[in-house]
């Protein structure tokens, strides 16, 4: 059945919402509605705000928070043990003085919270039998294998590859041990919240500072697993292949979470409705929380606004907690992280190295984004709850135009995004289009239709989609502002972002091993998955003719900053000590002797 240009189910759908932000925005002209602002902003637009507008409030929080991650910078073995004891509830792992020496000799900070992300993926693991561990790692389908300081694998899985190089360069530190590696783009584990608070609790059991005489300096066992007589019951892990995958990641969530109570939304022919107003991350229509912002259990709108919520490319997920090391994950998946394999191979196309050191002054004061219709498998009768669409087609001046001249009444679009309320942006102009169409420039460069048949390009999504050449990041460069949206599952082009003189605008549902070390407003800005915020951002940034002058060095700093600290935090060393400590960590979990494991060198 052919999708009208406007269908009239679609009128039906979006007239409450249009009707609600008629009642909320004001129609007016541009010159009308200066004369409207200007008194308004005199007097803040933001009612009883210290800061005159809600960013700078933000950017001050994330200053304070910067400074005191820093104050926590530990200068000797014996202050980093005593931190990893407070926050840690144990000894560090045997070998924590080896892993020590070579995160000084790497010349790493050492901020006890930058390895949080290891704690939070391995605490699970603790509630399970270490027997278990190891046996379900050494039958998985795709393994690193370390014996004897050597680290090998039998696949040519090119992810796997580059993992293995990275491994091998902390090896001779690392005991015998057995890697499960994901060979999918999407994560593998979602454990249902009420089994997961069961293996917290027994993992909260386990965890103490055992008396100095009862701890054990050595890895016991092998950390390997498959031996004949472990006892322990047979049963073959059980993969869900459901395409709805919005229907297993909520079952990660609490069962009194809006994501587990929501209706669950099976029909997107329809444009979503999306409202950030009054979402727990946000504050006055920004992002005030971008940690909270990554966890979907508050926002269940968005399993209509996601791609990977709507039709993921492969699903292959288990509830069994299974010790399977990956790239990246959702808030809700069980995975545990690595550095991402683009990351640690700085490919060209990933990092645009040529283009990342030109001076600002040198940019265009504009925003450029590329990329491919990705996000999952996009349907005729999906399309509209894609990310990477509504960001195309909210940054098309036409289409926004469309948008904003439809009346409720009579002429609605089929557009998948929705406008976002005036009153919470007043310092935007009206209409937006004319005023946005020469700060972006930002196309698809396929549109990935995911029914054969329908090419050229993809006969749903013509009608709203120009693709244009792709432009190498090192061109991408050339622009002042680069906004980054989640694909199939985390961007990778995001390092290269930060490492570069432009300034990385960052929507994203996905968790990577670096989120620790990176502070929101202060070495990147955060966007709302819904990108209400971005006309706004864009706003803060690039000004508004007339009515707000652009905040250029604003902008600049916080892309210098991120710069800076990426070339201290993020390089590849920072990615080694951090495997180091995982990999430690994780021989540790495995081991028989696990509970009374540790390093107390400094306490004999
Ligand atoms: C797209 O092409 C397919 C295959 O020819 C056809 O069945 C479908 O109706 C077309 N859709 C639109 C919107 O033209
Ligand atoms: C999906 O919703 C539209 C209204 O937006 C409706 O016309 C259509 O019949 C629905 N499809 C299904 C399969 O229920
Ligand atoms: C952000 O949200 C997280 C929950 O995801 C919470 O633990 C943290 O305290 C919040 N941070 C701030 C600054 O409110
Ligand atoms: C957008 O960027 C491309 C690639 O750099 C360039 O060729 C094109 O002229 C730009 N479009 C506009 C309207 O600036
Ligand atoms: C912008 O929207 C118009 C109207 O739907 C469409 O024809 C055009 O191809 C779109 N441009 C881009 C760059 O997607």
């Amino acid at each position: 059945m052919p999708l009208p240009r406007r269908p009239t189910t679609l009128l039906r759908y979006l007239l409450p919402a249009l009707l609600l932000l008629a009642t909320v925005t004001l129609f007016t002209s541009p010159h009308a509605l200066s004369s409207r602002l200007s008194p308004l902003l005199a007097a803040s637009p933001w009612p009883g705000a210290r800061h005159k507008h809600p960013i700078d409030g933000l950017i001050a929080a994330a200053e304070k928070e910067f400074e005191a991650k820093l104050a926590r910078a530990t200068d000797t073995i014996e202050e980093a043990a005593a931190e990893y004891r407070k926050r840690r509830g144990r000894h560090p792992p045997p070998g924590w003085d080896k892993w020590y020496a070579f995160a000084r000799e790497k010349d790493a900070l050492v901020v006890e919270e930058f390895w949080d992300q290891v704690y939070h993926d391995l605490e699970p693991f603790w509630g399970v039998p270490p027997a278990k561990i190891r046996r379900d790692a050494g039958r998985f389908e795709m393994r690193i294998a370390v014996r004897g300081g050597k680290a090998e694998t039998g696949s040519d899985w090119f992810w796997t590859r580059i993992w293995l190089e990275m491994i091998k360069s902390v090896e001779e530190m690392l005991p015998d041990l057995d890697l499960a590696l994901n060979a999918m783009d999407e994560p593998r584990m979602v454990v249902p919240w009420e089994e997961m608070r069961g293996l917290m609790r027994r993992a909260g059991e386990s965890r103490r500072v055992v008396e100095v005489e009862r701890v054990v300096e050595e890895f016991g066992l092998p950390a390997v697993g498959g031996r004949e007589d472990e006892e322990g019951e047979e049963k073959g892990t059980r993969w869900e292949h459901e395409k709805h995958y919005w229907l297993i990641a909520r079952e990660g969530c609490p069962p009194n979470s809006p994501a587990r109570r929501a209706e669950v939304t099976t029909n997107f022919t329809a444009p979503p409705i999306a409202n950030n107003d009054r979402l727990a991350h946000m504050r006055r229509g920004f992002v005030a929380n971008y940690t909270l912002s990554t966890d979907f259990c508050h926002q269940p709108d968005l399993q209509a606004l996601e791609g990977v919520f709507v039709e993921p490319l492969s699903v292959s997920s288990t509830k069994s907690l299974l010790p399977i090391f990956g790239g990246s994950k959702l808030a809700a998946n069980n995975d545990i992280l690595l550095p991402a394999p683009m990351y640690w191979n700085e490919e060209e196309r990933f990092t645009g190295a040529e283009g990342a050191s030109i001076p600002w002054a040198a940019k265009h004061p504009s925003a450029i984004w590329r990329g491919v219709a990705t996000g999952g498998l996009n349907r005729e009768s999906n399309w509209h709850a894609f990310q990477r669409h509504r960001f195309v087609a909210m940054n098309n001046a036409t289409l926004l135009a469309q948008a904003e001249s439809a009346s409720p009444a009579s002429n609605p679009s089929p557009l998948p995004f929705p406008l976002p309320a005036h009153a919470q942006y007043p310092h935007l102009p009206q209409p937006l289009h004319p005023w946005l169409s020469p700060l972006t420039n930002i196309s698809f460069t396929d549109l990935m239709c995911a029914n054969p048949g329908f090419a050229p390009g993809c006969n749903y999504t013509n009608p709203f989609y120009a693709t244009s050449p792709s432009v190498p990041m090192a061109e991408q460069f050339h622009h002042r502002y680069l906004p980054d949206i989640d694909g199939n599952s985390f961007s990778g082009r995001y390092l290269g972002f930060l490492r570069s003189t432009s300034l990385p605008i960052k929507a994203s549902l996905w968790r990577e091993w670096h989120d620790a070390r990176l502070v929101a407003w202060k070495h990147f800005v955060p966007m709302d998955c819904r990108f209400g915020d971005w006309y706004g951002i864009l706003g803060y940034f690039l000004g508004v003719g007339g009515v707000e002058e652009g905040r250029d060095e604003v902008a600049e700093r916080i892309a210098m900053k991120g710069r800076e600290w990426a070339a201290r935090v993020l390089r590849k060393e920072d990615m080694l000590v951090y495997v180091l400590r995982l990999l430690l960590e994780y021989a540790r979990v495995v081991d028989e002797n696990r509970e009374v494991l540790g390093w107390v060198g400094d306490l004999r």
